[in-house]
């Protein structure tokens, strides 16, 4: 689940959420008006970029949804911003007509090529560096599953492009005292709930962050036989 946009004037947040587990599957059994108990944020920092460069934001799955405010602050902020995302195919793209309305230029990549470029977000991303120069990226921004942020940083590791993965980590309290959001980023262990979401992708261990990121897959497994075995809605 991810944050996807906010308006201050009216107190909302819109989150966009994936039924995958059981807290997910709660929120999925929401009805419109209800209440869910409290929401802690905002935490942590924006990426830190200097304006009026171009900012390419690569988003995969839920990435995209997290790409829609971020990258119209970037553009009001005055970035050229082209946006990337990818997904299997056509209809699990989402977004789209609202990630158009806030970049200069929207990029859909699907794996079977029913609509957009055929191929993985990372191969439109190389062709867009190894293209017309002028629009080359000044910056990167990876948001998605962490195979793809791994693969983002690999693309641009070695072109001097400044890129920065959004790390998601399981999180307890959100406020740098549990630390299990913990992460190492180049070789210094950092919060993600305070210090980030945004590091430098080329200094994230990603071994480590997919190793950590699988820690209670047992107990998820455990609490989805609880929730069906309860009929809890
Ligand atoms: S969630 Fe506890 S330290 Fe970040």
């Amino acid at each position: 689940m991810t944050i996807t946009d906010y308006d201050r004037d009216r107190g909302l947040v819109t989150i966009v959420v994936q039924e995958v587990g059981v807290t997910t599957r709660y929120l999925g059994a929401l009805d419109e008006g209800d209440e869910i108990l409290d929401i802690v944020g905002p935490l942590g920092e924006a990426p830190q970029f200097e304006p009026g460069g171009h900012v390419i934001g690569v988003g995969g799955g839920y990435g995209a949804a997290a790409l829609l405010c971020l990258m119209r602050e970037r553009k009001q902020q005055g970035d050229r911003t082209t946006i990337i995302v990818g997904a299997r195919q056509k209809d699990l793209l989402i977004l789209v007509d609202e990630l158009r309305e806030v970049c200069d230029n929207l990029e859909l990549c699907t794996d079977d090529g029913s609509t957009g470029f055929k191929g993985l977000v990372t191969e439109r991303l190389q062709q867009l560096i190894d293209g017309d120069q002028s629009e080359r990226p000044d910056y990167v921004l990876a948001i998605g599953p962490m195979p793809m942020m791994r693969a983002v940083a690999d693309t641009t590791r070695t072109t001097g492009i400044a890129t920065q993965a959004s790390l998601d980590p399981l999180m307890i309290d959100g406020t740098g005292m549990c630390g299990g959001c913990r992460v190492t980023i180049g070789g210094e262990v950092k919060f993600a709930c305070v210090d980030g979401p945004f590091f430098d992708a080329h200094q994230v261990d990603f071994d480590e962050a997919v190793q950590r990121s699988k820690m209670y897959v047992k107990e998820e497994a455990l609490a989805a036989c609880r929730r069906s075995e309860g009929g809890m809605s």
